[in-house]
């Protein structure tokens, strides 16, 4: 079977979160994928692109959120689907970030910090490198249904 593949691309911007989890879900049902598994991928997809606009680009001006962008690919192949997102902005060492820790958010110690915590429970595997000053995170899921 070929592979299917989409690409498109994003404004470094918190509002253009919902329009790449349409277009994740438009193309995802048409590929056949269900539910179950749609939603991990959403979901996995939503916090990695909210933490390229609220982390990657914390730093940033207006300037060059504006003219950079965040280039979503989606391939299928077989029962994988893997999604690429690029971006230029600050890279960071997921290894080295702490582990969520419930107790401290509980005591109102720490906000947050689940994100990546989520995006490996939901997919298969995450990768992140930087390589010419671009950010790629790759992350697989293994479809189920
Ligand atoms: N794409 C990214 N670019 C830069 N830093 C990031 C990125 N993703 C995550 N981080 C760092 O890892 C930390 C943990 O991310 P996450 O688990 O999503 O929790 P939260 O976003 O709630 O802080 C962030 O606080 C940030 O310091
Ligand atoms: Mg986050």
């Amino acid at each position: 079977m070929a592979i299917q593949m989409i690409r498109e691309t994003f404004g470094v911007d918190i509002q253009e979160i919902p329009r790449i989890k349409v277009f994740l879900e438009k193309n995802l049902v048409q590929w056949g994928v269900r539910e179950n598994d749609l939603y991990d991928i959403l979901l996995a997809c939503d916090e990695a692109a909210t933490n390229i606009v609220m982390h990657a680009y914390r730093h940033a001006d207006e300037a060059k959120k504006n003219s950079d962008s965040i280039m979503l690919t989606v391939k299928k192949k077989r029962n994988v689907v893997e999604v690429i997102l690029k971006d230029e902005g600050e890279s960071f060492d997921p290894d080295s970030t702490p582990a969520p820790d419930m107790k401290l958010n509980l005591a109102g110690l720490r906000k947050g910090g689940f994100g990546v915590y989520l995006m490996k429970s939901l997919m298969n595997r995450i990768r992140y490198r930087c390589q010419d000053g671009r950010n790629i995170t790759v992350m697989l899921k293994v479809l189920s249904s």
